[in-house]
């Protein structure tokens, strides 16, 4: 029946639900790394930016684990080796342009050629639901690459090691003091020298 056509048989196990469960627990361990990372930083920048993507990335996992359940299957969790070693990086007390770096944030960063996300909708039989998903998802995805990569190249700008501004010491006090009097000296063997001495 035509009518049928663009319905789910839910009971046919969808091609794309290992997508849907890979993206659920990446996306749920990022939460978890990232938010870590926004209670220790020191950087009230830095903390805004963690603190929207880390936001992101758990509803992301949260709304694929329920897709997968509103579609009949049930998330399927899968130990990340590497996952407490973020952790440890998120929590440690190493620079917050380490953390981005060795954390790997920006691997899926690519400008505007091809990414990783152009390759999920080859996947014809997506049903509206899920597409609508996977569409708000990678748009969101590639926000956050933009924010990440904007905060990246202000962290590369500051100095290896950030210190409040302090008030000029005084041996520099000194030193400006005696730069000035000589300035000052200097002129007025300048201005003597222009005086006119009288003509011949
Ligand atoms: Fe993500």
């Amino acid at each position: 029946m035509w009518s049928e056509i663009g319905k789910i048989n839910m009971t046919d196990k969808p091609t794309y639900l290992g997508l849907l469960n890979a993206v659920a627990l990446a996306e749920s361990h990022a939460h978890e790394y990232l938010s870590a990372w926004a209670e220790v930083t020191t950087d009230p920048d830095v903390r805004a930016v963690l603190t929207t993507i880390a936001a992101r990335e758990g509803e992301h996992g949260m709304s694929f684990a329920k897709r997968i359940n509103e579609l009949g299957f049930e998330l399927r969790e899968d130990e990340d080796p590497n996952h407490g070693k973020k952790m440890d990086m998120a929590r440690s007390d190493r620079s917050d342009l380490e953390k981005l770096e060795a954390l790997g944030l920006l691997q899926f960063r690519t400008e505007d050629s091809p990414d990783i996300f152009d390759g999920m909708f080859r996947d014809h039989s997506i049903d509206i639901r899920t597409g609508e998903l996977l569409g708000r998802y990678i748009a969101e995805e590639r926000d956050t690459l933009r924010r990440l990569t904007a905060c990246r190249d202000a962290l590369a700008c500051r100095p290896a090691t950030s210190s409040p501004p302090t008030e000029p010491s005084p041996a520099l006090e000194d030193k400006i003091d005696a730069l000035t009097r000589a300035v000052d000296e200097l002129r007025q063997i300048v201005c003597a020298q222009a005086m006119p001495t009288g003509g011949p």
